[in-house]
């Protein structure tokens, strides 16, 4: 990997600060609840793995993995479920962590299939948005950043398997 082909847009240190505020606020808003975490795997685990240290409130975790079928840095808007809960959502409250909502398909198919389900709520967490990007409407309930139209990678968010182990937020140069 050729560090110069890469630009930092939101460097580590500023991560982990918008983290604990996210966090901060997810635990007040949660208060008095039992809160379960669903992870979008695989861009969100890092972002999920930092979050729940921040948080002050009982929580549990589970992960769901989901493909989007054709293209890979666009999103058709056909999504499969590849991984699905260990466990019902029935009368639980859920919040579900995604990396990045980009043009909105991924969430909005995640969402609807979960509120099916009947859990007691339902909210998203977003690490980063790309609201200019959206083919469907879709508003998450906590971002951690709103960003331009770029491809990023990097804590977590991959291009083509690759650079996820990255501890900032970088823009590819291709
Ligand atoms: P959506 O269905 O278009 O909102 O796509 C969301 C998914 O596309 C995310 O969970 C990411 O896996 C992927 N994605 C969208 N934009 C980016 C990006 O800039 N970098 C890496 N992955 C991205
Ligand atoms: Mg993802």
């Amino acid at each position: 990997m050729n560090r110069e082909q890469m630009e930092v847009m939101i460097p580590a240190e500023e991560i982990e600060k918008r983290i604990a505020e996210l966090a901060a606020k997810i635990s007040e808003d949660y208060r008095g609840h039992d809160l379960l975490l669903i992870g979008v795997l695989k861009g969100a685990v890092i972002f999920l793995s930092d979050l729940i240290r921040h948080l002050d409130i009982p929580v549990a975790i589970d992960f769901m993995a989901v493909s989007s079928y054709g293209a890979d840095t666009t999103s058709s808007g056909v999504v499969r479920i590849q991984k699905d809960l260990e466990q019902s959502i029935k009368d639980k409250d859920v919040l579900i962590v995604e990396d990045i909502v980009d043009t909105g398909l991924t969430l909005s198919y995640l969402f609807e299939n979960l509120a099916s389900r009947n859990p007691r709520s339902l909210k998203v967490v977003t690490l980063l948005d790309k609201p200019e990007r959206r083919k469907v409407e879709f508003n998450p309930d906590y971002c951690g950043f709103c960003i331009p139209d770029r491809f990023v990678i990097g804590y977590g968010l991959d291009f083509d398997e690759n650079y996820r182990q990255l501890p900032d937020i970088c823009v590819l140069n291709q």
